[in-house]
């Protein structure tokens, strides 16, 4: 379950609206100040008796926004519970890898990413979102409370993040080449910061390389854990397979692109020639059991970051969770993807030697490579009915 720790909870109304990204980026540390401090309205307010606002048909649709969240191989560990209009967000623990995630660390980062998507699934209603954070210490499976505090058309940029949900996906495939401006790269690094994480881009390609070196070993040591093999075999899909949850075979098998020809030319001429050293800037994507299938080729991914929180508690797990899902849907916005590398942050002792090799102040959540990629098919999510914890009301 998820770990209990009397110090991560957090009673707060704080994490209502969205906050706004300013595109000009004009005071980007002020702007990121700003979204993280919560309209003084919204702090200390009780739930006002009164008749329900959310229609039915409006909780499913926040409920399937919800549900487009990413989470560790695909488990989809959440049940949503609605009473009246405050939508409960509750952690599965019958969905938890016991032995990959004994702490529940990546279930919560993953229910985190769910909360990320009740937000923007009220905002895209014209709702504003008040949330109450871990609310009782007594239900620890209770991640958050939501409920919608009034009414304000979504903008333009809330708006666009609800219409890169179903494009955005995990990438594992090889990278295409071409660019990812920094200024986009900065908006993602905002959007982690509205959410109370960061977004830590590593420059470096000693320190890259070093992450790739890293991955490989917690790779070889998970391949060799007979319980974490058979954890995760529980959750590989086969080809073919109609299951709701789990890693299907299309999210694993990759198209390699064409190969670079000795002269410069990519064989493609809309493609510029890729000459650099892929195998070494890019961490080798999980391999899901079958050794050997990841992109031996492709451009390398043109920025390489970690996400880290202050601590190491269920609500800066909560944190990472949302701030993940709101930088990946702000990068599928611009058509940027994210390979997801988490296996070196799942054993202790290797945890510490990304944050050595890093120099992390912050607690690491999460690795990740971005770039372009072809678009792959998006992964499936479980039916509306199985995902609630209460009888839906006629
Ligand atoms: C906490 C967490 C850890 C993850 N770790 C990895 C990983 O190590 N390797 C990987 O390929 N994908 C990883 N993923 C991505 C999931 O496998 C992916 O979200 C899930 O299969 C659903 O697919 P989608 O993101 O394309 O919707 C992780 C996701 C989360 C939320």
């Amino acid at each position: 379950m998820v770990a209990s720790d009397a110090n991560s909870r957090h009673r707060s109304a704080a994490e209502g609206s969205l906050g706004p990204v300013d595109r000009s980026l004009r005071a980007p540390i002020l702007q990121a100040v700003m979204t993280m401090v919560p309209p003084v309205h919204q702090l200390f307010k009780t739930p006002r008796p009164g008749k329900a606002v959310l229609a039915k048909d409006d909780v499913a649709a926040v409920i399937a926004i919800a549900a487009r969240a990413p989470s560790l191989h695909n488990t989809q560990p959440w049940k949503f519970r609605v009473e009246g209009d405050v939508i409960e967000l509750l952690a599965d623990s019958q969905r938890q890898l016991r032995h990959l995630d004994p702490d529940g660390r990546e279930l919560t980062i993953s229910c985190g990413a769910a909360l990320f998507g009740l937000r923007l699934g009220l905002r895209g209603r014209g709702y504003i979102p008040v949330v109450d954070l871990l609310p009782d210490l007594a239900r620890p499976e209770l991640l958050a409370r939501v409920r919608p505090d009034g009414r304000a058309a979504a903008t333009a940029e809330e708006a666009e993040l609800v219409t890169a949900l179903p494009h955005r996906h995990t990438h594992r495939g090889p990278f295409t080449p071409g660019e990812v401006p920094a200024r986009v790269l900065m908006t993602l690094q905002l959007d982690a910061a509205a959410e109370r994480s960061d977004l830590i881009l590593v420059h470096d390609r000693a320190q890259v390389a070093g992450l790739a070196r890293l991955t490989e070993l917690a790779a070889a040591q998970q391949r060799a854990d007979a319980e974490i093999a058979a954890e995760l075999s529980r959750w590989v899909r086969p080809a073919g397979s109609t299951a709701k949850d789990g890693v299907p075979a299309a999210a694993r098998t990759f198209q390699q692109p064409a190969r670079a020809e000795p002269g410069g030319g990519s064989g493609n001429p809309a493609r510029p020639a890729f000459t650099g050293e892929p195998a070494l800037l890019r961490m080798p994507p999980r391999d899901f059991g079958q050794p050997g299938t990841q992109p031996a080729d492709g451009a390398p991914p043109a920025a390489t970051a970690v996400l880290t929180t202050p601590g190491d508690t269920a609500a800066d797990w909560l944190r990472a969770g949302q701030g993940l899902q709101r930088l990946l849907l702000r990068a599928a916005t611009r058509w940027v993807f994210a390979s997801l590398q988490s296996q070196p942050l799942e054993s202790p002792a290797r945890r510490g030697e990304v944050q050595d090799l890093l120099g992390l102040a912050g607690q690491p959540q999460m690795l990740l490579q971005l770039g372009r990629a072809n678009t792959a098919l998006a992964t499936p999510r479980r039916p509306h009915s199985e995902l609630r914890a209460n009888e839906e009301e006629a």
